[in-house]
């Protein structure tokens, strides 16, 4: 096998839903790698594949054809206890509705994965300190997901993704469901553990917006990917890394909110 230090080896992955008449591909020959510590953007029409991809790499979905190898490793031959960690301690996901448990507050959602996991109480206390302080939820830590704002569900859902400390998160349109001062807020917090802390988050997003935080982003058309944008280096600023998504979005022909 190929060591790299490659974090995440997408290699050559097909997924056909359904059969026959029904047939669906969609994902036809996706090949891409991330690097620790990576803030890389997926964005895409609807229906171009993002979320079947994430699932792929999530192992919620199995490829039709093609591999993922993470840390060297092909996750589809992970099973037993090894499949349980790679789900539990190498990813953190986000999805865009929270999907927060409603009957626990938010401290018991944020440990959920590490009490699944058994994890030593000692760890757990300094973990959620550290993700409260970045993502400002100390007010809410004892109340239920009913009595939050979505902004605070959102943080919270991103704690409980970094709880773990994972190796990768995998985060499907994080801010769909937020305002622009919500989305911005949590951005700026993502970012910031991106940089500070190394774990690498793999984001889906509609939104030029939040796309122009990452440092390289992948643009996919019915299951291929047809672009891809770098952030240059050593620092271009925001403003003009999300000039250049939107003369992308535009290239793809149409406005934003309803093509991407
Ligand atoms: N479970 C499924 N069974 C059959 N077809 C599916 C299934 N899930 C997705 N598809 C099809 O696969 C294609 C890709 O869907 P996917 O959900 O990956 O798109 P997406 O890029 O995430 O779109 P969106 O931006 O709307 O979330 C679409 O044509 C969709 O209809
Ligand atoms: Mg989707």
């Amino acid at each position: 096998m190929n060591i790299s230090d490659k974090l995440l080896q997408v290699q050559g992955v097909y997924k056909t839903y359904g059969e026959g008449q029904s047939e669906t591909a969609a994902l036809k020959g996706i090949t891409f790698d991330v690097l620790p510590g990576e803030f890389l953007g997926i964005m895409g029409a609807s229906g171009s594949g993002k979320t079947t991809l994430l699932n792929c790499i999530a192992t919620m979905l199995k490829p039709t054809s093609g591999q993922i190898l993470l840390e060297n490793q092909n996750i589809s031959s992970f099973k037993g206890s090894q499949l349980a960690k790679y789900r539990g301690s190498k990813i953190g996901y986000l999805f865009q509705e929270f999907e927060l448990l409603d009957n626990l507050t938010a401290r018991e959602n944020i440990l959920l994965p590490l009490l699944i996991h058994g994890e030593n109480s000692k760890n757990q206390e300094l973990q959620l300190q550290r993700l409260v302080e970045q993502f400002d939820i100390g007010e809410v830590l004892n109340k239920f997901p009913s009595q939050m704002s979505g902004g605070q569900k959102q943080r919270v859902a991103a704690a409980r993704a970094l709880i773990s400390n994972p190796s990768i998160v995998l985060a499907d349109e994080p801010t769909g469901a937020l305002d622009t001062k919500n989305a911005k807020s949590l951005m700026e917090k993502l970012s910031s553990i991106n940089k500070n802390e190394g774990s690498a988050i793999l984001m889906v997003t509609h939104d030029a917006n939040a796309a122009s935080f990452c440092s390289r982003i992948l643009f996919i058309q019915d299951g291929v990917i047809f672009h891809e944008l770098r952030k240059k280096v050593p620092v271009e600023n925001r403003d003009s890394f999300y000039e250049r998504i939107l003369t992308v979005m535009a290239q793809l022909g149409g406005g934003s909110s309803n093509v991407l």
